[in-house]
């Protein structure tokens, strides 16, 4: 759990549905379902496409009223998804900007602008437009953006998905790495099975539409994992056996 610095009032970073039901016209897409996310936790999401992961992340943020069902957000939400985020017209620190709208003091405003250009490690490229950054470069700028000021909660649908491999590898080291020096709680949507064992506290696999929670798997290994840790594969053969995917008997 990222709860180092989490703040002292318990509730808040905490994410609660209770019987949360949805469809589009006549088509169910999620039934009934519960779920508790704790302050400063990390629960990814995974399951077959079109199951309704984005569904219920739009529900979290509150783009989507469920058709029944509550929703308890404690604290300001962030969400990224898988396209590209930023603003093609304004440049990386701009972009960033955009996160920090509301700090008003300047000098506090830039120092912090610095600090995140330095975590995500683009201080010579904040001049540079989005077209300017490869795809990798440009999701980093997109965490930063959503990581800057005081969010409590980052919703993040298949955020690291339309890149290649190892740049891939490396944001889930950089998504931990931020996580360790700000602290949110995080849903995370992936169909990258080995990305949910790399960065979960808690994995949920739902079942095909209408979805509900078929499996619940809690990780206790220290991150950054090790891909060999037997936690770690435990939980890869777990969640494979539950989609569905297992290759051996
Ligand atoms: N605005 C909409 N109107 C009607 N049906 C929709 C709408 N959005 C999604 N659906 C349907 O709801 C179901 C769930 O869609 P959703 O996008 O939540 O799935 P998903 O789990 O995110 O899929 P994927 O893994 O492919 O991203 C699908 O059957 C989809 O066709
Ligand atoms: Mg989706």
């Amino acid at each position: 759990m990222f709860v180092g610095a989490m703040k002292d009032n318990q509730t808040t970073g905490q994410l609660r549905l209770e019987r949360v039901a949805h469809g589009y016209n006549e088509v169910a897409v999620l039934q009934e379902l519960s779920l508790t996310v704790r302050p400063g936790e990390l629960v990814v999401l995974v399951g077959p496409s079109g199951c309704g992961k984005t569904t219920l992340l739009n529900i979290l943020s509150g783009f989507l009223t469920p058709s029944s069902g509550t929703v308890q957000t404690e604290g300001l939400v962030r969400t990224v998804y898988q396209q590209d985020g930023l603003f093609p017209w304004l440049t990386v620190r701009e972009n960033i900007g955009m996160g920090l709208r509301a700090m008003k003091d300047k000098k506090r405003r830039e120092q912090e602008l610095q600090e995140l250009l330095d975590l995500i490690n683009l201080q010579s490229f904040q001049d540079h437009y989005p077209h300017q950054l490869s795809g990798g470069m440009r999701q980093r700028v997109e965490l930063a953006r959503v990581i800057a000021g005081d969010s409590d909660i980052l919703l993040m649908d298949e955020p690291f998905s339309a890149l290649d491999y190892q740049t891939r590898l490396r944001m889930r080291q950089e998504l931990a790495f931020l996580l360790e020096k700000r602290p949110r709680t995080v849903v995370f949507v992936t169909h990258d099975i080995e990305e949910a064992v790399q960065l979960a506290d808690r994995v949920l696999v739902l079942s095909p539409r209408p979805a509900r929670i078929s499996k619940e798997l809690s990780i206790d290994s220290p991150r950054p994992r090790n891909p060999t840790d037997d936690a770690v594969v435990e939980a890869f053969k777990a969640i494979l056996e539950e989609l569905g995917l297992q290759i051996h008997r």
